[in-house]
Order: C-alpha cells, then structure tokens, then sequence
C-alpha cells in the first residue's frame, strides 16, 4: 500500500516540523514585552518581506482618491471610532505650535493646543484644560472643531486653515497658571508629496519588525482589525498670533497627519517615542518607534524628505529601542540616534528645552509627553518635537 514516495513524504514532514519546532524556540523578551528574534526570524521575514510587497503594488493600484482622504469622515459605529488630525510646528527661533484634535463618540473630541513663542518670554501656553485633553462639541457635526479650535481643509493636501480663540494658560513653569486671552489665525501650506503608512512604509522594514513577534492567526487578525488609515505631510504655518492684545507673527515648519478608523483604543498602546523635525538644511524626519505588544513590540516607523532630492523617503533602520530610554517612566531629554532612509545615515542629537505633559482621552488611558526640542543632525541645526507616550493604568487616580 505505502509507496517508497508516501514513506518519504511523511519522514520529511516530521523531520522539517522537528526543525520548525526546533527553531521557534523563544527567549523570553525583554521586560517581558519586546520580543527578541529567534531562529525562525530570517524566514519569517523573507516570507513577510514577499507578501508585503505584493500587497504594497496592490495598494498602491487602489489608492484611496484625495478627496475621499482629506474630508471629514463620519465615525464608525464602533465605541471608539477615530477621526484625527494633528499640527506640530516649529522654527529656528524656538517658537513651537502643536494642535491635536481627535473626533469620539458622543461629541467628544481629544484635542490641545500647545503654543509656544520664544519672544514673548511667557514659556509654553497650554488649553485650559490641561493635563486633561477632553473637549466637547455643542452639536454633532462631520467638522474639526471644539472648544474655540476649528480646523477646515481649504484645498485638499495643499491648505488648511486653523484658527483658535478662547484662553489659553501658562502650564508647567510655576504651580499657578494664568490665564491670556489667545486668538490664533493660521493658514498651513505644502507643495510636498504626503506619506501614506498603508502604501509608502519600507516593506523590508515592516517585515523585520513582524517577525519578531510570535505569529498566529489571531495575530495576524488583531493587524488586521486594528488597522487605521493614517498620512502625514511636512509644509509651512504662517500664524498671526494675539496674546492679551501683542500681536506675533510666526512661521513655523509644520508637521500634520490625518488618521482615521474603525476604532483607535489606547490601551493597547504601551509606550511609543515619535520624532519629527526639520534641519537648516530644509530636511524633514519624522521617526516613530511604537510598542503595542498585541501588534508589534517594536515597530520602526517613519520617513524623510530629503531636500537635496525633493522626494519622500521610508525610514529603513533607526536604532532607537524604547527598552533603553525611559522605562521607568520618564522620557530621555538628552540623547541621540541614528536612522536610515534613501540610502543615507544620519545621526541625530536631541535636546528637549520643554517638557509638557497631558493625558489623552476621557479615562486619561494614555499620558503623553510633548517635549519641545532642539536638533542636531550631522551637526546640522534642527528643531521639532518628540512625542513619548506611555499607557497610563491608574486612569485620572494618578494625580489623587
Ligand atoms: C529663546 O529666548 C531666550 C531668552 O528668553 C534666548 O536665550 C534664546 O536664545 C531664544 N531661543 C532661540 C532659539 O532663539
Ligand atoms: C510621526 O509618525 C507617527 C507614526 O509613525 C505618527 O503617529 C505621528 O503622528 C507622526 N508625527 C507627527 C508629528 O505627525
Ligand atoms: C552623517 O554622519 C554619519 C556619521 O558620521 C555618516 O556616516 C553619514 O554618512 C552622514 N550622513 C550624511 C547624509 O552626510
Ligand atoms: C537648545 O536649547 C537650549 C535650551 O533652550 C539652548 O540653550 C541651546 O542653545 C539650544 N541649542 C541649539 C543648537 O539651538
């Protein structure tokens, strides 16, 4: 009955699962959630590296059209539905403006305003609210806008208009806060390219990161269901700003991004540390290093636009880990590393000279640090910021 052909089929299957077995013995990961590689690692990323570049040409032929990306979008039936926009800017002259506005469920929006004009020697001004970042909207709408902050798309990946009028408080200078009186009119411009994470990311990159953690199905449905559309898009901020009547003008290179999605949940989210800045030179980074253990214990992610070229590169190695910086808690604020696009490495030196700190979303799930920053990259003068999150367990308890 049994052939020569069937006895040797079977005698290699179990000798490859012996193997496979074998290989996929695991170290246990660092502090128990950055998972190491194991001896399945270049395999998995040579079978990742294969099917994420397949799907990156597909993508890429249904590429979402701009319009449909830019509008406002109606959210998910989901309990934590997600339609976000963000502004972080910053000039040589140490002035920075960062704006978040996150649309929830029931009216909620998580959204900030961080300004800081060095001339005006008042140090960094905050929304009242701060640390907490729960605005709330007067009547639902499909519009970025809460509590005297409204952000409208004017033409579609070229201009925005942002503007703010309400209070706004000195935060975290001195244990009283005073109130000004804030009206900001800014239009942000970009004749850039954008960067989509679901069409433009290193594929290589993504892989190797992958294959760190231990693959299932219900690993690859939890990528899958967690998925969120996010682009980002370097271009300028020309401001008119009125604090209790002085007038300021600014401009600042600014960052946006517009992510949306089924569900955005914080928790999930261990810590990340995101960097972007311009240099001198008219470069732009953002470099993004991400733990959420149900997905990727340590994600690389970012991009640059390198002005020598005019084009949009994908970051392909950074060796920042977050096991090495802060685990205790507390951000680096004197540190550097190097990353990797476009064929070039480039070493980069950061200095944070402001460190505001604030909760995210209405049970406080996630605290982030919004440290304001020099740059230094290949002794190139840069300024931007670096975002450092980390998941918050004690909820609103942790200031009791
Ligand atoms: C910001 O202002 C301070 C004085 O308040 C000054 O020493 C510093 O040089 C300024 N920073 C920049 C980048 O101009
Ligand atoms: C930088 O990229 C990360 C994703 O890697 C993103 O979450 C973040 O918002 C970006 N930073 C800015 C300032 O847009
Ligand atoms: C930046 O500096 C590093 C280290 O000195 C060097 O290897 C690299 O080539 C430099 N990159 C650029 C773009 O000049
Ligand atoms: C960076 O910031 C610090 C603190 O504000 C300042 O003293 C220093 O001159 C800045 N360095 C650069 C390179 O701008």
């Amino acid at each position: 009955m049994f052939g020569i052909v069937d006895v040797a089929v079977v005698t290699f299957s179990t000798l490859l699962l012996f193997f496979w077995r074998l290989l996929d013995k695991r170290s246990p990961p660092i502090f128990g959630i950055y998972q190491r590689e194991n001896g399945l690692y270049w395999l998995k990323v040579l079978f990742m590296y294969t099917a994420l570049s397949v799907r990156k040409i597909t993508n890429k032929a249904k590429k979402k059209n701009v319009e449909t990306l830019e509008s406002c979008q109606k959210l998910s039936e989901d309990g934590k539905a997600i339609d976000a926009v963000y502004f972080n800017g910053a000039n040589g002259d140490g002035d920075h403006l960062v704006v978040g506005m996150a649309r929830r469920k029931n009216l909620l929006v998580d959204g900030f305003i961080l300004l800081k004009i060095n001339s005006s020697g008042l140090g960094v001004l905050a929304t009242p609210k701060m640390p907490s970042t729960s605005l709330y909207k007067e009547e639902d709408n499909e519009q970025h806008a809460a509590e005297g902050i409204r952000i409208t798309p004017i033409d579609n990946m070229k201009k925005y208009s942002l503007k703010y009028e309400g209070k706004l408080k000195t935060y975290g200078a001195s244990k009283e806060d005073t109130l000004y009186d804030v009206k900001i009119d800014a239009i942000w411009t970009s004749d850039l390219p954008y960067f989509s994470f679901d069409t433009d990311m290193d594929p290589y990159r993504l892989a190797s990161d992958m294959a760190f953690e231990p693959w299932s199905k219900s690993y690859f449905d939890t990528l899958e269901k967690m998925h969120q559309t996010h682009y980002e898009q370097f271009g300028s901020l020309t401001a008119k700003v009125t604090i209790n009547e002085k007038e300021f003008d600014i401009k600042l290179d600014t960052i946006r991004d517009h992510t949306f999605g089924v569900f955005r949940e914080w928790r999930m989210f261990k810590r990340y540390g995101c960097h972007w800045f311009t240099t001198a030179d008219g470069d732009h980074f953002n470099v993004s290093k991400i733990c959420c253990p149900v997905a990727f214990s340590r994600l690389t992610a970012g991009y640059m636009y390198s002005k020598k070229y005019q084009k949009l590169y994908p970051v392909t190695e950074c060796d920042l880990e977050l096991y090495q910086h802060g685990s205790f808690g507390n951000p680096p604020e004197d540190y550097a590393f190097t990353v990797k696009a476009g064929g070039e490495t480039y070493t980069v030196q950061v200095r944070a000279k402001d460190t505001p700190k604030f909760f995210i979303s209405k049970d406080w799930e996630a605290q982030i640090f919004e440290n304001l920053c020099n740059f230094t990259v290949n002794g190139t003068k840069g300024w931007g910021a670096a975002e450092w999150q980390y998941r918050n367990i004690q909820g609103k308890e942790i200031l009791k």
